[in-house]
């Protein structure tokens, strides 16, 4: 594990965020998703601090990495605002009371009811991520007498991987406009003959689980070319530049360990490859928006697991079974994500065999970690899956009516829930018999 302050051992067991873990999954049960607030906060803070030293910036909660209404109170707290992708995140970020004018509103396909759900309530910016949504925006935003501010999504052409990063003259992406093609150049055209739309700048979002700083970087730089561009074909200054998100962050021995504060060193690179593109290329020095999600979450959560059924299967692979899996947390199953665990009821014991940890889905690729030291696991302990904080409640489902765990948020030794434990109930809530299919009484 990435140990930290509050993610420790202490008298054998595991402890997050001041609770013993093995106390919260008898509290809570499991599967049991927990939490670590002091981490989340501080992660906002390096963001909003290291960007503060250089000129006006905006941090953005990415909410797709771990959306429900409490993160929305801890991240307004911080000061972050947030980027939603579909009219589901809206609703949660508005009904926990974010403000409107702090949220960006992305999506390669947005619906006409998105887009007037966005535009009536006053998001600060729409993402732009395709020719006919200009036209359709614009008669949305008509249509409701209201101007709106919108980021073109641009696609740079640079693709970034978690430990390499390639160049493409034409990168295949269903997601923005493709700058080489010729194709932002259009949209921004396109954007400053509607009647409705104003144009706040440029948005880009390179890839995920990225530690090499240098293709944010080189993406920078694309967008302040075009940037200069568009002043000299259309005499506009971009307002804004958004970067994304896509910082990596450490989920097993594979993984660079980064600290904290180690992720200023990101945003002080493009804060100060900015600066010099501005000087260099005379801009108007725009807001620096970055939107990270998965290194503001994801080493904050813990999921916590109870071992069951443990099968070996002489010399080939021993499975230890538990009671979640691609239900909670289906990142293996879809791209082969790689975890570490521990046993969280043994901390001290030596990891002494390496084991496959599955599901208990119907799937013969639903596992959580494939080939983890552990010392033994028997039926009962407590497994602690590490790194989960991002993409796995947000990606949950009730596959094979599992229900959905609940979330914990854990700080100085307190533990709230953050959401609720899904029952049988509500499982077959939005069921319906027709009448027809309903059982005849005698
Ligand atoms: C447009 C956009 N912004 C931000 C993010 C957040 O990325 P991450 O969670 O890797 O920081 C994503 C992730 O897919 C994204 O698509």
């Amino acid at each position: 594990m990435n140990q930290r302050e509050t993610l420790c051992v202490k008298d054998d067991h595991l402890v997050i965020g001041g609770c013993d873990a093995v106390s919260l999954a008898a509290e809570f049960g499991t599967p049991l998703y927990v939490m670590d607030e002091a981490f989340i906060r501080g992660m906002c803070r390096i963001y909003r601090e290291s960007l503060a030293e250089y000129g006006p910036y905006r941090v953005l909660y990415a909410s797709k990495a771990f959306c429900c209404k409490g993160i929305y109170r801890i991240v307004e707290e911080e000061g972050l605002g947030a980027d939603v992708v579909s009219g589901g995140e809206l609703y949660t970020a508005l009904s926990a009371g974010m403000p409107a004018d702090s949220i960006y509103f992305h999506g390669n396909n947005k619906t006409v009811e998105e887009l007037e759900m966005a535009v009536e309530n006053g998001v600060h910016a729409v993402v732009l991520d395709c020719l006919d949504e200009i036209g359709l925006l614009d008669h949305v935003a008509d249509s409701l007498d209201k101007e709106v501010g919108v980021l073109v999504r641009v696609n740079p052409g640079v693709e970034a991987h978690t430990h390499h990063y390639i160049q493409t003259a034409k990168p295949d992406s269903k997601f923005g406009f493709n700058l080489a093609a010729g194709l932002a150049e259009e949209a921004v055209g396109a954007v400053l003959k509607t009647q409705h739309l104003r144009l706040l700048g440029l948005h880009a979002h390179i890839g995920s689980q990225i530690f090499d700083k240098k293709p944010f970087v080189l993406a920078l730089h694309k967008l302040t070319d075009f940037m200069k561009e568009i002043r000299e074909k259309f005499g506009v200054d971009c307002e804004e530049l958004n970067l994304g998100g896509g910082f990596g962050i450490w989920y097993s021995e594979e993984d660079r360990k980064i600290p904290a504060s180690g992720y200023a060193e990101y945003t002080r690179a493009l804060a100060e490859a900015l600066d010099e593109d501005v000087r260099e290329k005379k801009l108007k020095r725009p807001v620096l928006v970055i939107e990270p999600g998965r290194s503001i979450v994801g080493e904050a959560g813990v999921t916590l697991y109870t071992v069951g059924a443990v099968k070996e299967i002489p010399g080939i692979r021993k499975y230890v079974s538990v009671d979640g899996g691609m239900f909670d947390n289906p990142r293996f199953a879809l791209y082969q994500a790689k975890y570490s665990a521990a046993l969280a009821n043994r901390m001290n014991d030596k990891a002494e065999e390496t084991v496959t940890i599955a599901g208990k889905c119907c799937e013969s690729g639903d596992m959580l970690a494939v080939d983890v030291r552990l010392p033994k696991a028997e039926r009962g302990d407590t497994l602690a899956v590490f790194s989960t904080g991002a993409y796995n409640y947000s990606m949950a489902s009730n596959y094979n009516r599992n229900a959905v765990p609940p979330v914990v948020l854990v700080c100085d030794g307190r533990a709230d829930l953050l959401v609720k434990p899904q029952s049988y109930e509500d499982l077959v809530r939005n069921d319906v018999i027709p009448a027809r299919l309903q059982k005849v009484k005698r």
